[in-house]
């Protein structure tokens, strides 16, 4: 078996192809993911705090495949209640992991076991929907790979999952959210990290080609990034393949992804060792950072781009437009007013934004019934507008979407599950709706998610 054969087979191989140092379990579609509190070195001392699936590590890649099913039993050691999401599957509304909406929270020592079977190709990604904010903030949000069935030509992978944490002097977490922040853009990190690491630099074969999974984990940073080497190209948004070339982000004009957003690229590493290509990001009022590189080791591969095929498509219905009923959503401020019992899943405190005029805090606990109710199997349009002067990336469970038109730009073609709003920006997206269920609709900002900017459509 050629080196290449080997490291596409098995994820195991896989893992020490590059996964970033991240842990890894080779069998992890049958797995316990133990939800526990964890310290980590950012700095001189420890932090405490942390919330992971293991002592001192980030949560792992979790590696599934097309068509294959999977089965993930949470358990929580934590005293707050917990539940889990699978961000961006298209699976079985019971195992969505939205307290009070699919499933109850999951107090201390209680599990729940999630059996699924992706449907679809791509990078998704997982984290808690109760205590949502506490609980991202402190570290569990882990990438999931969900491999094609066959080979699609690369020599590695790389992981990456960007986020920020906010930490004092001495490594101490300094409060998650601000009232501030709430009602504004979102209370920012300071400290920068890939895979929990400030600029890690990982090695790949020279002249080789390595796909890049990228996610933002972040609860609150709209990331702007680019890569240093031109030599590469977006293959992926959103787990799902492109259908038509993206340009290539630069400084002047680089990606904007905001959280829950990943991008996968196709990188033809540069020849000759030690050669690197950066992920750049722009932070504002800051020099360009470096949040992660790739290296170049050993004799060149002398491998193209060219020689990657286009990844296949994943089995999404599109939306027949002529026949789809319109339905607006409005995202904008709300009056303070009474907050709403929050169940067992933390509240921020007060409500600051709304949906079609309806603030509904906490992670989806709430009497407030449906934003709209879909038929199952029909098409449907759906209205975006952003009332507000803050940008609002927003995600939608269990159902894909493609951006139709913007008052504003043009929108390239993708299969997606979160549309990123700019300010005063109203976008239309087209969906089939052919998942039953009740699917959480919701900002990515955790600050505005809990604070109002929440709510389900129903499909049946
Ligand atoms: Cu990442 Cu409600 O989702
Ligand atoms: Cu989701
Ligand atoms: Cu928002």
């Amino acid at each position: 078996m050629k080196r290449r054969e080997f490291l596409l087979s098995g994820g195991a191989a896989m893992g020490a192809a590059g996964l970033g140092g991240l842990a890894f379990a080779s069998n992890s579609s049958d797995q316990e993911l133990v939800v526990q509190s964890a310290s980590y070195m950012f700095r001189d001392q420890p932090t405490q705090g942390m919330v992971s699936l293991s002592p001192d590590a980030p949560p792992p890649v979790l590696f599934g495949r097309q068509g294959e099913a999977m089965r993930l039993t949470v358990k929580n050691t934590l005293s707050d209640y917990t539940s889990m999401h699978w961000h961006g599957m298209r699976i079985r509304n019971d195992m969505d992991g939205v307290p009070y909406l699919t499933q109850m929270p999951l107090g201390q020592n209680e599990s729940f076991t999630y059996e699924f079977t992706p449907p679809d190709a791509g990078t998704y990604w997982y984290h808690p929907h109760c205590m949502t904010m506490e609980q991202m903030a402190h570290g569990l949000t882990g990438v999931m790979v969900i491999a094609e069935p066959e080979d699609v030509g690369f020599d590695s992978e790389q992981v990456i999952n960007l986020r920020d944490f906010r930490l004092d002097e001495t490594g101490a977490f300094l409060p998650a959210y601000t009232e501030r922040g709430a009602a504004r853009a979102g209370t920012f990190g300071n400290v920068q990290t890939a895979n929990w690491h400030q600029h890690p630099v990982y090695d790949h074969a020279a002249g080789s080609l390595v796909r890049l999974r990228l996610l933002n984990s972040d609860t609150t940073r709209i990331y702007k990034l680019h890569l240093t080497d031109g030599n590469a190209q977006v293959i992926a948004w959103d787990g799902h393949p492109v259908t038509a070339e993206l340009p290539m982000p630069s400084a002047d004009d680089p990606l904007l992804l905001g959280p829950g957003q990943r991008v996968d690229f196709a990188v033809a590493m540069p020849d000759g060792e030690g050669a690197q290509v950066d992920l750049v990001a722009k932070l504002p009022g800051q020099p360009l950072r470096t949040m992660a590189s790739l290296r170049s080791v050993g004799q060149s591969a002398s491998r193209d781009l060219r020689e990657l095929k286009p990844l296949p498509k994943n089995p999404v219905a599109l939306p027949d437009l002529s026949n789809a009923q319109v339905h607006e959503f409005v995202f904008g401020w709300t009056p303070e007013g009474e907050l709403p019992d929050n169940g067992l899943c933390g509240s921020l405190g007060y409500n600051f934004w709304s949906i079609n005029r309806v603030p509904w805090s906490g992670d989806a606990s709430s009497d407030v019934g449906p934003l709209a109710t879909l038929e199952l199997g029909k098409s449907y349009v759906l209205r975006l507008r952003n009332e507000s002067p803050n940008l609002h990336p927003i995600h939608l469970h269990g159902l894909v979407f493609v951006p139709l038109r913007s008052n504003l730009r043009e929108l390239p073609p993708l299969v997606t599950d979160t549309m990123l709003l700019l300010k005063d920006e109203v976008v239309e997206i087209g969906l089939v709706a052919d998942n039953p269920g009740d699917w959480a609709f919701h900002c990515h900002v955790i600050e505005h998610q809990k604070t109002g900017l929440t709510g389900f459509l129903r499909v049946v």
